[in-house]
C-alpha cells in the first residue's frame, strides 16, 4: 500500500508543530517528500496553547509539541529529545562556569517566551521549584527574536537547543552550565485518539519515528567538539 504511495499524488498531509520543532520539522518533510514526491503538505508553525486549540478543533492529522496535554484523548509517542538549556551572550561572566548554582540566575535580567509557550510553562516550573525569582525585562513571542535580544545584551533565556545552531554558538551566544538543566524533555507525536488517519498520515507517523533519529542536535556537537563551556572561546 505504502510502496503504491510514492509518486501518486493522493492529498495532503496537515501537520501542526510548536514553534520549537520548526528547526528540524522541515528537514524531516524535505526527506519525506524525497520518496513520496506527489504529496502536499500544509505544515502550521505556533506555541503550545494554540496548537491545542487546533487539536480540539481537529485541524491536523498530526502534532508535534513536547507536552501533550493530559485532559484530552490523545495517542501520543515520544520520539526526539527536547533539552531546554540556559543561553547567553559569549562574554557573560557567568560563561564558562562550569556548574552554576540555579540561584545565581535570581536577579539575573531575563528574556521569557511569551504566555502559552510550552517551553514557558516549563522554565516557570522549574524556577518555582527551586524558589529562583529571576527578572523577566522582555517577553517575546519568537525564539529568533529571543537570541537576537540576548545577542543585543538584554539578558538570557531558555530555549530549546534544537533553536541553537553551531554558527551561533560558536559566534555571539553560549550555553550556561546551570544546575538541573537541560530540563529534559521529549517531543512527542500526537493525534486524537478516536481519529481514522488517513494513509498519508499514517506513512508519515511512521517514517517519522524510523528516521527522528538522525536529527543532529548542533549545540551538543559544538560543545564535544570543546568549543564551548570551556574557557576558551575566542
Ligand atoms: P513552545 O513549544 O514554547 O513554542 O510553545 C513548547 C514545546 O516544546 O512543546
Amino acid at each position: 500500500q505504502v510502496a503504491s504511495l510514492k509518486g501518486t499524488k493522493q492529498g495532503r498531509l496537515r501537520l501542526g508543530v510548536v514553534s520549537t520543532a520548526k528547526y528540524f520539522v522541515p528537514r524531516v518533510l524535505g526527506h519525506f517528500c524525497q520518496q513520496y514526491p506527489g504529496i502536499d503538505i500544509a505544515l502550521q508553525v505556533t506555541n503550545h496553547a494554540t496548537l491545542i486549540q487546533r487539536m480540539q478543533d481537529n485541524q491536523d492529522d498530526l502534532y508535534i509539541l513536547s507536552q501533550p496535554p493530559e485532559d484530552l484523548a490523545l495517542s501520543s509517542q515520544p520520539f526526539l529529545d527536547n533539552p531546554l538549556v540556559v543561553v547567553s551572550r559569549q562574554d557573560h561572566p557567568l560563561a564558562g562556569e562550569k556548574n552554576i548554582p540555579i540561584k545565581s540566575l535570581a536577579g539575573e535580567p531575563f528574556i521569557m517566551r511569551e504566555q502559552g509557550s510550552g517551553t514557558r510553562q516549563s522554565v516557570q516550573k522549574l524556577f518555582e521549584r527551586y524558589k529562583v525569582g529571576v527578572k523577566v525585562r522582555l517577553e517575546l513571542g519568537s525564539n529568533e527574536a529571543i537570541k537576537q535580544a540576548i545577542a543585543g545584551g538584554l539578558g538570557l533565556s531558555v530555549l530549546s537547543q534544537h533553536t541553537l545552531i553551531a554558527e551561533q554558538l560558536m559566534g555571539e551566544l553560549t550555553i550556561l552550565d546551570v544546575q538541573h538543566f537541560p530540563i529534559h524533555l521529549r517531543w512527542y507525536v500526537t493525534h486524537l485518539e478516536g481519529k481514522q488517519l488517513s494513509i498519508i498520515a499514517e506513512t508519515f507517523l511512521k517514517f517519522l519515528l524510523e528516521n527522528s533519529n538522525h536529527v543532529p542536535l548542533l549545540g551538543t556537537l559544538a560543545l564535544q567538539n570543546g568549543t564551548l563551556l570551556g574557557n576558551h572561546h575566542g
